[in-house]
């Protein structure tokens, strides 16, 4: 059987979908308070013509899909999605990466559709620390969207907490607790410099080593953990005794691209082979065409590069060329 694999020898198996660049926060790592100009609503992908893209992406081995936005449960009718992509021969896994406002109205419905799974930001366990980095609504309903996806059975359950210095690294400790205490999988996420202006990123950016320095104060004692399902680029640990684990994201302090397994489908219709760089091909003109289509994710296999460059924005030295200029928004991380 045909199968996406680069000129570094990695079998791509997992495409994450973003479906709008909309979202209902501005969270300071992801898009400035003012917001950005959004994508015009008939630039955007319809679903029918997602499940297209995802059909042709099935037949060259992909086999988990992830659902992101901007916030993706601001666009209407998720489900409708959700189905369409269910309904694919061999897909093993189908996620969602979500801020968790809306969950409670849709985890249910979702669910049903087929979604199996949700990942959800949450940085902070302090209100007025949320106003300060998400800049709009409010902590308790990302908490019954907690609630929510796990009575729905939208689990193993995922929380993404990026961690910023200065901002919420005095919660560490709470987060490593939260982990032993429930069970859910805490992800500690490296701050990443895109779409930012590199001094304010690098004056915010904590290496992850953090995390394991604080478990040694706390006491804790780590082992090393398989993972929950997914576990995409995650290290994972439980603190001896916890009922749940938590896990590193760590691509600036040391980089996980060798096992790179991952292509990304944005809103308005390109295939981007890497998250960082500015490489990317339409989807548009290939619609309508599964040869067209599957040849395209054959280039991307050719054009995708092998490694990001993060630690040269660390230490201001240069790049080897352009890196993307969407924000995180627009391309879902
Ligand atoms: P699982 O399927 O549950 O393992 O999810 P995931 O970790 O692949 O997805 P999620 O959307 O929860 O992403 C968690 C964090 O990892 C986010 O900060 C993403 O931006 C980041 N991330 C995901 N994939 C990549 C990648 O290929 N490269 C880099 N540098 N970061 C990534
Ligand atoms: N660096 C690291 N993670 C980020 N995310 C958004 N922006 C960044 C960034 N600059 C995370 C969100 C969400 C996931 C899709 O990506 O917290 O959980
Ligand atoms: Fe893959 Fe690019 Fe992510 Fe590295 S940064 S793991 S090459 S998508």
């Amino acid at each position: 059987m045909a199968e996406l694999l680069d000129r570094f020898g990695r079998k791509h198996t997992y495409l994450r979908i973003s479906v709008t660049d909309r979202c209902n926060l501005r969270c300071l790592y992801c898009m400035p308070e003012e917001g950005v100009q959004f994508m015009d609503q008939d630039r955007l992908l319809t679903y029918p013509q997602i499940v297209e893209v995802a059909e042709s992406a099935v037949k060259l081995g992909i086999r988990k899909f992830r659902i992101t936005g901007g916030e993706p449960l601001v666009r209407q009718g998720l489900d409708e999605l959700i189905a369409g992509l269910s309904a694919l021969p061999g897909v093993e896994d189908i996620s969602l990466t979500t801020n968790g406002l809306l969950l409670k109205q849709q985890a249910r419905k979702l669910k049903e559709a087929g979604l199996k799974r949700v990942n959800i930001s949450l940085d902070t366990m302090d209100d007025v620390r949320f106003k300060f980095i998400a800049r709009r609504g409010e902590l308790n309903r990302v908490w019954e969207g907690i609630e929510a996806a796990a009575e729905a059975g939208l689990g193993p359950i995922k929380l993404n907490c990026v961690l910023l210095k200065g901002v919420n690294e005095d919660e560490i400790g709470r987060f490593l607790k939260l982990s032993m205490e429930r069970p859910i999988h805490v992800r500690f996420i490296e701050y990443m410099p895109i779409g930012h202006d590199d001094a304010g990123w690098r004056s915010r950016y904590l290496p992850l080593s953090a995390v394991i320095e604080e478990a040694a104060r706390l006491g804790f004692s780590l082992q090393r953990e398989e993972g929950p399902q997914g576990s995409g680029p995650s290290e994972n640990w439980r603190i001896a005794g916890g009922v749940g684990t938590f896990g590193l994201i760590h691509p600036v302090s040391d980089h996980f691209c060798q096992s790179c397994n991952r292509l990304r489908l944005t809103a308005d219709g390109h295939l981007k082979p890497c998250l960082y760089w500015m490489d990317e091909l339409s989807v548009k003109p290939a619609l309508g065409s599964p040869e067209a289509m599957e040849s395209l994710f054959l280039k991307a296999m050719d054009v995708k590069p092998e490694n990001h460059e993060m630690a040269a924005v660390l230490a201001g030295t240069s790049l080897s060329h352009a890196p993307t200029e969407r924000r995180m928004s627009q391309i879902g991380g």
